[in-house]
């Protein structure tokens, strides 16, 4: 067993992308046979691991895996690199800088839910990283590697809901890319009605370190729940944004001393748009890694870390990101459309200072009464970032309400919502 040490997953990335086939195996080796492994001892080695998916949702990899091996015939592998949450950078950089580790750890999937295809899903307008994979795709399919699946690039629209699993098999599928309230689900029935394994694009790239390396190894970092190594993009208030592999479990004050702030701490989110605000006097005692979060209501996530700096405005921030949750509900669902508008209106209105006086209790139970409403989780990690900027900026909120916006209200914004996400 090698020892553990960090990087893993951006290990030997120091000027430029490995991109190269031969570079890849000169920097992790190459790996072993998948042929003589048997499906079920794959799926035990990432249970064994304890990796549980980096798409958002933290849910263990190998029951996914083993949800879709108990369904008959072959099935298909997805690789989800759609990264629909604006501020995330972490799988689109994976895509592009190691793009063999993720078709490695694509491969030994598909071994183990016995696939023989595996496409990988990214958004249509990054031409740059759809270049890079087509590209290590190719140099694998000239190599000859014999354990691949037959690999397929696939360019879809983006938006916040496109990497919901339900809404990529059906854009997948050709479909309205919408999530789909009605059974079957894709590990039943997914793409060209097959059993599907929808799976993160940096899950996969653990994957293949895990089959390399073995559990034991990957559990030498982070905490019991949370084993290994996570990707984390860093953005905000920060001297050097980016993305950054770190053990489970970092103190979140170090990761932020280490990438140096640029302005006094306010408040930092954790985990995306559907994450948790932590407040400056909270971060001291934080650890990035679930057993420390879960006393905040908040999780990892997609990895995302953004830091507040005193001079943004957390109410502005928070008024367009409840605007941004409203405009991207995909329509279908009663509750999600009127709900998340009624919740985005009334919140713009407590920014201006024009709510009413039952603003702060209808804001309460319409929160209260919107998660599981939905086909899908939008609803619910929409109304957990309104719960938690309430919380959060409680007083700031309170001073809107009665004033109405204040003077760093125009500064420039933090949380980015790109237009050419919106649907
Ligand atoms: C609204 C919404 C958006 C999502 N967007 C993404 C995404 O962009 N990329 C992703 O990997 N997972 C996304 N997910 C999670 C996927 O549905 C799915 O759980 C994930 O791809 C499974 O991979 P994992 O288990 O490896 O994390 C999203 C979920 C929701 C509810
Ligand atoms: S809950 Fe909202 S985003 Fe999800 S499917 Fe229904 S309308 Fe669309």
């Amino acid at each position: 067993m090698t020892t553990a040490s960090l990087p893993r997953l951006l290990l030997g990335l120091d000027d430029h992308p490995i991109s190269q086939l031969d570079e890849h195996l000169d920097v992790h080796g190459p790996l072993p046979s998948l042929r003589k492994r048997d499906r079920q001892q794959l799926i035990a080695l990432i249970e064994d691991a304890g990796l549980r998916g980096h798409g958002g949702a933290s849910f263990p990899a190998a029951r996914k895996m083993r949800a879709v091996t108990s369904r008959r015939g072959p099935s298909i592998v997805v690789a989800n690199g759609c990264e629909g949450e604006p501020a995330s950078m972490k799988d689109g950089t994976l895509l592009r800088e190691v793009p063999h580790l993720v078709l490695d750890g694509a491969a030994v999937a598909a071994r183990a839910v016995g696939a023989r295809a595996a496409i990988v899903a990214l958004p249509d307008h990054d031409d740059r990283t759809a270049h890079a994979l087509q590209a290590a795709v190719r140099d694998r399919q000239r190599a000859g590697i014999r354990d691949d699946p037959s690999f397929e690039v696939a360019r879809l629209e983006p938006h916040y809901l496109a990497g919901q699993e339900s809404a990529l098999v059906s854009a997948l599928g050709g479909g309205p890319g919408k999530p789909s309230f009605t059974p079957p689900r894709p590990f039943e029935r997914g793409v060209r009605g097959r059993p599907t394994l929808v799976q993160n694009v940096e899950t996969l790239a653990h994957v293949a370190l895990i089959a390399r390396h073995g559990a034991d190894w990957f559990r030498q970092l982070g905490t019991p729940s949370d084993p290994g190594s996570t990707l984390v993009t860093v953005s905000g208030a920060v001297a050097s944004p980016g993305v950054f592999e770190i053990e489970h479990g970092m103190w979140l004050s170090e990761l932020l001393d280490s990438v140096g702030l640029d302005d006094r701490l306010a408040a930092v989110l954790v985990g995306g748009y559907f994450g948790t605000w932590l407040t400056a006097s909270e971060v001291p005692r934080v650890r990035l890694a679930s057993e420390s979060l879960s006393a905040y209501g908040a999780t990892l996530g997609a990895g995302v870390v953004v830091a507040l700096g005193a001079g943004a405005c957390p109410v502005a921030e928070s008024t367009r990101i409840a605007e941004f949750f409203a405009a991207q509900s995909a329509g279908q669902c009663g509750p999600c459309v009127n709900g998340l508008h009624a919740v985005a209106q009334t919140v713009q209105q407590l920014a201006a200072g024009t709510a009413d006086r039952t603003a702060r209790s209808d804001l309460d139970r319409w929160t209260s009464q919107l998660p599981r409403r939905g086909a899908c989780q939008h609803p619910d990690g929409a109304v957990r970032f309104i719960r938690s900027s309430l919380r959060a900026f409680e007083a700031e909120f309170r001073d809107h309400a009665r004033r109405g916006p204040c003077e760093r209200c125009s500064s420039p914004p933090v949380l980015p919502t790109p237009a050419r996400r919106r649907r």
